[in-house]
Formats: structure tokens, C-alpha cells, sequence
């Protein structure tokens, strides 16, 4: 039972963080592994060969969360990014820009 009050006090620590928009980068690490095939960072270099994709890593987190947004709204049109961006919550996108903001920059 006492694991089970410390899981719920950092259960309510994330909440308390998502309303907070400052995103949970340990749940961004695992949400960015299908964008690390294009945003190569850290020891990821397979950057896809056909397109310039932008560094992610080190990027201000609020500036991530606005693109990400502005791709799942179409307000910034990129097909890939568009894909990718449709499905993500609030939360995945807040989670994906804490992740990144604090990746080595690549
Ligand atoms: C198939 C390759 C591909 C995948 C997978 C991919 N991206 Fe991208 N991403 C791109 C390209 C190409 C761009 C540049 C698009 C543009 O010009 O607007 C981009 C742009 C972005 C930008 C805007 C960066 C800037 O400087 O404005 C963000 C943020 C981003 N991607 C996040 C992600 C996240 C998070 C994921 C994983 C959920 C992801 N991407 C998966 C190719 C990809």
C-alpha cells in the first residue's frame, strides 16, 4: 500500500506538471522513438537521406509545442509533419517538447 501512495503522489506531480504544460520528458523519450528515424539526435545519426530535417534537440520546448500544434491544426501544411502531429494529444505534444528541449542538440 505505501508503494501504492507514492505512485499516486507522482501520479498527481504529473498532473500537476501537464496542467502546467511543462510536459513529461521521460514519456516524451518514449512517444519521440518513432521521430528519431528523421530527427536523428543524440547517438541516432539515420537521419532520412531525402529530406532537411530540422534539429530538435536543445530546441525551446514552447517552440516545439507551437509547431507540433501548428502542424496538427494545418496551420504550418508539411505532409509528414501533418501525419505525424494529427493523433497527438495535448499532453503527447507538451511530453515531446519537454523530451527534446532537454536532448543534446543535434
Ligand atoms: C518521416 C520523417 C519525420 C518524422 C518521422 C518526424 N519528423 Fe518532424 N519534421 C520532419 C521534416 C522534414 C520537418 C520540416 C518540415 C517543415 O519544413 O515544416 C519536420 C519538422 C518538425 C518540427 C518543426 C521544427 C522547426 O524547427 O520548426 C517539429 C517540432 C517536429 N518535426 C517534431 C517531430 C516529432 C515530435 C516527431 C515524432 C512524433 C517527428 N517530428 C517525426 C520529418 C519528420
Amino acid at each position: 500500500m505505501r508503494g501504492l501512495s507514492v505512485l499516486a503522489l507522482a501520479l498527481a506531480g504529473a498532473l500537476t506538471t501537464a496542467a502546467n504544460a511543462a510536459g513529461d520528458p521521460e514519456r516524451g523519450a518514449t512517444l519521440a522513438d518513432t521521430c528519431m528515424g528523421c530527427h536523428g539526435i543524440a547517438d541516432y545519426n539515420n537521419v532520412y537521406p531525402t529530406y532537411r530535417v530540422p534539429k530538435l534537440g536543445g530546441q525551446n520546448a514552447a517552440y516545439l509545442a507551437a509547431s507540433l500544434k501548428a502542424y496538427r491544426s494545418g496551420d504550418r501544411q508539411h505532409p509528414t509533419m501533418r501525419a505525424q502531429a494529427n493523433l497527438m494529444t495535448d499532453q503527447d505534444i507538451a511530453d515531446l517538447a519537454a523530451f527534446f528541449s532537454q536532448a543534446p542538440k543535434r
